[in-house]
């Protein structure tokens, strides 16, 4: 394992942010990182995976350790199910469609979401009405300070929209290597009620779907909407999407009735917030190289050489005027590293 000095990041991040990383090492083996965690020469580590979900703001000056350990094998099979052991170092959607070759179904609405499979648990990955927890059993991990490995089931997870107990309490103390998902074999649970799925299969006259079939109708929809960061640099959905109260749903719903919402509970409400950014006049825009995406306005844009700086002067710009607009708090999604 060779440890390299004054590497930009600009290609290991989506946003294609560009910061140094003062040190460097690539680990493919659990005993790769675990040498690379106690190197004691490097004090402060810093653990780099697909970088889709991150907005870096200022040169590393520590050790960045980039994840890329590899492997796909199946840990449990009968009749009706397979259990995956997926490396962390995995492409997410290179797994997916590895998994839809197989004919294993559950992930096909994932499809073609960026990023690594270790890190899909941290923020509980999501799409088309199925989240990550929903295939989940149990991921392995590495305590960063004793390198004793742990098992975490699906409940010790902690599981949230967007959310774990690996962004809440376990932030930077583990690393996950492995992720075990639950695929079927067969009789295939479709999930096509989110909206714009059922338009699409229509869209191509097919009436009887595959998961394969999903999958196309997903990556479709995605590529009309959201951009490819090999071309725009971006970080998926930069907010998340607020849940309120019935009480303030009540009162924003009698003022904006066209405006779209998930009703979650008795007593919570999600709005997107692509459709309030939007309504606040953002969709589109472009402020030097910072921008607003003009398909999909809970994404945020770097059109070649905006700083981290840029991109979070443009995000706070668009949190005080939805609040102002709305009287709604909207919060990052994406993880910013100061
Ligand atoms: N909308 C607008 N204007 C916009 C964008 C959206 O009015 O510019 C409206 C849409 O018309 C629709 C609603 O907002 O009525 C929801 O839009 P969409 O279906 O595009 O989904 P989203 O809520 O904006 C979430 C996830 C996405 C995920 C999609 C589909 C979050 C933060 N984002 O977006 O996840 O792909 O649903 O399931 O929950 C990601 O996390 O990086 C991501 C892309």
């Amino acid at each position: 394992m060779q440890v390299l000095q004054n590497i930009s990041l600009k290609s290991y991040n989506t946003f294609g942010i560009a910061v140094t990383a003062k040190y460097f090492c690539e680990v493919t083996s659990i005993a790769n990182l675990k040498e690379a965690l106690s190197l004691k020469e490097y004090p402060t580590k810093f653990i780099l995976s697909g970088g889709s979900n991150m907005l870096l703001t200022s040169d590393i000056n520590a050790l960045v350790i980039y994840i890329n350990i590899k492997g796909i094998t199946i840990d449990k099979e009968d009749e009706d199910h397979v259990t995956l052991k997926i490396m962390a170092g995995e492409n997410w959607h290179d797994m997916v469609l590895w998994t839809l070759k197989n004919n294993y179904g559950g992930l096909e609405n994932m499809s073609l979401i960026p990023g690594k499979v270790g890190t899909s648990p941290i923020q509980n990955i999501g799409a088309y009405g199925v989240e990550l927890k929903d295939n989940f059993v149990k991921c392995l991990t590495i305590n960063t300070s004793t390198l004793e490995e742990h098992t975490f089931n699906k409940k010790a997870c902690e599981f949230g929209y967007r959310d774990s107990f690996f962004k809440q309490e376990g932030k930077g103390k583990h690393i996950i290597t492995a992720v075990f998902l639950k695929l079927t074999k067969k009789n295939h649970t479709l999930n096509t009620s989110y909206g714009s799925i059922e338009e699409e299969l229509e869209k191509k006259q097919i009436t009887n779907p595959t998961i394969k079939d999903v999958s196309n109708a997903v990556i479709a929809i995605r590529q009309s909407k959201l951009p490819d960061p090999k071309e725009l640099g971006n970080s998926g959905s930069f907010f998340k999407n607020p849940i309120i109260t019935k009480k303030d749903f009540i009162h924003f719903s009698s003022k904006h009735p066209e405006a779209p919402y998930y009703k979650i509970s008795e007593e919570e409400y999600k709005i997107p917030a692509g459709w309030l950014i939007e309504q606040s006049g953002f969709k589109g825009k472009r402020f030097g190289d910072a921008g607003v995406h003009t398909k999909q306005a809970l994404v945020l844009v770097n059109y070649d050489n905006a700083s981290g700086e840029e991109i979070i002067q443009l995000a706070s710009k668009i949190i005080k005027t939805v609040q102002t607009k709305f009287n709604i708090y909207i919060v990052p999604e994406v993880n910013i590293i100061k």
